[in-house]
């Protein structure tokens, strides 16, 4: 059976390029996996209230449903002043409650990082590992994954483009698979 991935885009913006490399990572899954995208889309900011008082907003108990049946999960970060923009940590505390009842458990992950700056979102790469080491995520090790000057890699139609960039994606997604089958065949 295909093992199924979920693709977690850090961005709401329409244009967003993280979620341009979402959509590009659809067309690369090898054989054997299935890619996913999960919305962050309609996630209102998370109050520890609607859980207990059992007012859990329907996005919630869809997105808590989509990401519990994953396989693992490839998460695309932007970077917002040196960290994870809030949008994705918000989805992060919303699937880790209500307590004990976290869907992240056990999922291998793997951070891809982009900025159109030098630095490849490193800041929110890494603050993104610190969250998932409590979510008891194994994180991918080898290959990091920072993507650098990502307003190079699509054509004007925003299509990732032919070449370099495509051929680091598509090594990063096989070594990620790779991995996911050694932990769990
Ligand atoms: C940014 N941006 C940014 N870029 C970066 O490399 N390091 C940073 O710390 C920040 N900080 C930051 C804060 C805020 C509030 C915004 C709105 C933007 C720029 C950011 O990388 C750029 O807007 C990306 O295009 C955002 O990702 P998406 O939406 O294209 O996926």
């Amino acid at each position: 059976m295909n093992k199924v991935i979920g693709l977690i885009a850090g961005s709401l913006r329409t244009e967003s390029f993280s979620k341009k490399i979402a959509q590009a990572l659809l067309t690369l899954a090898p054989e054997g996996f299935v890619f996913k995208i999960i919305s962050l889309d309609d996630l209102p900011i998370y109050n520890q209230d609607f859980d207990d008082h059992g007012h859990v907003p329907e996005s919630y108990v869809k997105f808590r449903e989509d990401v519990r049946a994953l396989d693992g999960v490839i998460f695309i970060t932007p970077e917002y002043n040196r960290s994870v923009p809030g949008v994705l940590k918000n989805a992060i505390d919303i699937g880790s409650r209500p307590y004990g009842k976290s869907v992240w458990g056990g999922k291998p992950a793997a951070i891809f990082s982009n900025s159109p700056g030098n630095l490849s979102a490193f800041g929110a790469n890494h603050h993104l590992r610190q969250s998932l080491v409590f979510l008891n995520m194994p994180v991918m090790q080898q290959p990091e994954v920072y993507i650098a000057h990502v307003t190079e890699m699509f054509d004007e139609n925003g299509k990732l483009k032919e070449g370099k960039s495509k051929d680091f994606l598509k090594n990063a997604v096989d070594a990620y698979t790779e991995w996911c089958n050694l932990l769990k065949k």
